[in-house]
């Protein structure tokens, strides 16, 4: 079989398709890399010493882990000098970070969570990069928090990958999802899974469950229909899976389908949910939806939430269409 690469996948959407121009080509093919940088460091582990604390905070109030920062740095850096950016804002940073004046600039704007699952970093699990574009706007400072606050149907490209027993890259640029496998010996990404497609029904879900006591009546009723199995309303027995890594758990229900539930919770009453809008759940949604699941809050799409500020949290229920659905209805009542 033919292989086809990243690369060759985008120029012919640049070219073929007419889906993309160069500079969006561009940016992803810049992010590819660094995820390849990320991957590697990751895959090192303790070997280089990348793995424990950072001894810092981010602006969220959560300890930094090493490699949260040198993630962080990698996507930076990579991406400061090609010219196909007007600033970066990364869940690492309080505020978004313009191009030193001594680069190009280019007109669009990179989100990125550089390494989800933290929890999961130390303990030899998998974790990821998440990312998210949008256009920058006309006639603002491109480094100000107003020029990011666009809802995420703005998006003009979302991806994630995952650092797994094979590292993967999941991307969307508004017509479909695709995967791209990474070979480590060629050091390039083939692409493995073409217009993938998430099933509509499902037997599974993922959701943590030792927060059970501080959730809202809606997300009780729904989980707990789905604990009573076959002789419960729902009609099956249902499966459980929670990794802790979204990238991880998005890549099995984007594979076998399911649910994942991150809901508003009482908590932290301050927090209306765990995840943040714009680089985790816009990103992820936009990649659901275009697989052909549902993501929403609960009470709305997150991709038609009009952000308020850039590190702002969010509810999160997405994937298998008709689960989502259930578990939306369940919060319209
Ligand atoms: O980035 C947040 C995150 O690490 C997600 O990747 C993951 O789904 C979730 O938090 C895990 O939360 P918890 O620690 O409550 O299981
Ligand atoms: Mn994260």
């Amino acid at each position: 079989m033919r292989s086809v690469s990243l690369s060759r996948f985008l120029i012919d959407e640049q070219w073929q398709s007419h889906a993309i121009p160069a500079d969006l080509r561009l940016l992803v093919e810049v992010v590819a890399r660094a995820v390849k940088a990320i991957s590697i460091a990751v895959g090192k582990g303790a070997l280089a010493g990348v793995l424990g604390d950072a001894g810092s905070g981010n602006v969220q109030g959560e300890a930094q882990k090493k490699l949260d920062v040198i993630a962080n740095e990698i996507l930076l850096e990579a991406n400061e000098w090609g010219g196909h950016l007007a600033a970066m804002a990364s869940e690492e940073m309080e505020h978004p970070q313009g191009i030193p004046h001594r680069f190009p600039k280019g007109e669009y704007l990179l989100l990125f969570d550089p390494l989800d699952g933290s929890s999961n970093i130390d303990v030899n699990v998998s974790v990821g990069t998440i990312f998210s574009v949008l256009r920058c706007p006309e006639g603002v400072d491109p480094t100000s928090e107003q020029a990011f606050l666009q809802p995420g149907t703005q998006q003009v490209c979302a991806g994630f990958a995952v650092y797994g027993p094979s590292t993967v890259l999941v991307l969307t640029l508004g017509k479909g999802v695709h995967a791209f496998t990474l070979d480590r010996e060629l050091g390039s990404f083939l692409l493995t899974r073409e217009s993938i497609r998430i099933p509509e029904e499902t037997k599974e879900f993922a959701i943590n469950m030792s927060n059970q006591r501080f959730w809202e009546p809606p997300v009780q009723r729904y989980v707990g229909e789905l604990l009573a199995g076959k002789a419960g309303p729902r009609g099956k027995d249902y499966n459980m899976r929670w990794v802790a890594s979204m990238v991880a758990d998005v890549f099995r229900i984007l594979s076998r389908g399911g649910v994942f539930l991150y809901p508003r919770d009482l908590k932290d009453p301050s927090k209306p949910g765990r995840l943040r809008l714009m680089y985790e759940a816009n990103p992820m949604a936009m990649i659901v939806e275009q697989a052909g699941g549902a993501a929403t809050t609960g009470r709305e799409r997150i991709l038609d939430i009009v952000p308020a500020s850039l590190h702002e949290r969010v509810a999160v229920i997405l994937g298998s269409k008709a689960e989502v659905e259930v578990a939306t209805r369940y919060h319209q009542g």
